[in-house]
């Protein structure tokens, strides 16, 4: 069994060990910046695990990891075109840096590639493999759309919010679960409890997220803070805030969203003053465990020794408060 450690190594020489050609550069430069180092390789390490849950090696499983994470970059890269957003693990984000044709493209280049390294796989679990991979994929764009969507509604209520995410972050922590748990030889029941476990997972995941775009350090988090509020998305902490005020405190929310005029940093202070009055940070750490709560009592349904599970908790523990 390995540790989280030994996973984390496992995905790093992995993801060393991709050839990209030499030409056309402006292609594939940007795959090696975005894929060479910074990100925190959760997904990959949850294929891996998926995998040695159900055997003690995880070569099967290998490149099921890789495609993970190519394709989670691949969000990124056209991520960040979509939220304006200029910096990536404290470096230029791949549209800034190049521009956005090239990020649209090499983006595209990742997606295929992570279809490329599926297709690596034991040829008999290929099939299901691509199954589960592509109703991960769609729901991902599916859950981007409405992020989109919402940026321009006013009315978008706390569940509405909670099925965006689902779709545009869940699916992916619990998919990468899935196909380690497919490489593994996992029953379909296994399959369908760590799936589970990695959608309540991946929720506190981008609750986390939104939380840390208010209430992060930026030297750690990679990135400037109050960038949701800028781009008027409805993250856990707007959408809550709207459900919770009367119709004033909706209204002044909203009137300061709007403002064009504005400075950037008086809009975020101002609109943080007002989660701060609401204790939004506190009731969204509260909803945070509440999702690792269902996450673990799943793990107790799942018929596996618990000392076998004890990286997973590991890493999920890890993410519980995290602060990038
Ligand atoms: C960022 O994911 C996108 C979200 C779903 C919130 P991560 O925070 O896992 O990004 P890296 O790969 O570690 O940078
Ligand atoms: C990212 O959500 C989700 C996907 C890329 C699919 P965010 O837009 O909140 O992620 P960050 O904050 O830019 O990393
Ligand atoms: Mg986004
Ligand atoms: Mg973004
Ligand atoms: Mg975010």
């Amino acid at each position: 069994m390995y540790s989280v450690r030994e996973l984390l190594e496992i995905t790093e020489s992995e993801l060393a060990s991709l050839a990209y050609p030499v030409s056309p550069d402006g292609l594939y430069a940007p795959m090696r910046y975005a894929l060479e180092g910074g990100g925190k390789r959760i997904r990959p390490v949850l294929v891996l695990m998926g995998c040695n849950l159900f055997r003690e090696s995880v070569t099967a499983a290998r490149p099921a990891a890789l495609a993970v994470e190519v394709f989670h970059n691949f969000t990124l890269l056209h991520d960040d075109i979509m939220d304006h957003s200029d910096t990536r693990r404290g470096k230029p984000s791949v549209y800034k840096k190049w521009n956005e044709n090239t990020a649209i493209l090499s983006g595209d280049m990742m997606l295929i590639y992570a279809y490329r390294l599926l297709n690596r796989c034991e040829e008999s679990l290929v099939p299901r493999l691509l199954d589960a991979f592509n109703e991960i994929a769609l729901g991902v764009c599916e859950g981007q759309q409405y992020d989109m969507d919402f940026e321009t509604r006013e009315d978008v209520s706390v569940d509405e919010y909670l099925e965006m995410i689902r779709l545009k972050t869940a699916v992916l922590l619990g998919g990468a679960l899935q196909l380690g748990a497919i490489c593994g030889g996992a029953s379909a029941e296994q399959t369908e409890l760590l799936y589970r476990f990695g959608l309540n997972i991946g929720l506190a995941f981008q609750l986390q997220d939104d939380l840390l775009d208010t209430y992060g350090d930026p030297a750690i988090l990679g990135k400037p803070v109050g960038e949701d509020i800028l781009a008027g998305k409805k993250n856990f902490l707007l959408s809550k805030a709207l459900s919770m005020t009367d119709e004033n405190g909706r209204i002044e929310l909203l009137s300061l969203l709007r403002n064009q005029e504005m400075p950037a940093a008086d809009k975020i202070a101002a609109v943080k003053a007002i989660y701060d009055r609401l204790d939004l940070k506190t009731i969204t750490e509260q909803q945070i465990a509440a999702y690792f709560g269902n996450a673990f009592h799943t793990l107790e349904v799942l018929d596996i020794d618990s000392e076998r599970l004890k990286p997973l908790r590991e890493l999920a523990s890890g993410l519980l408060n995290r602060q990038k």
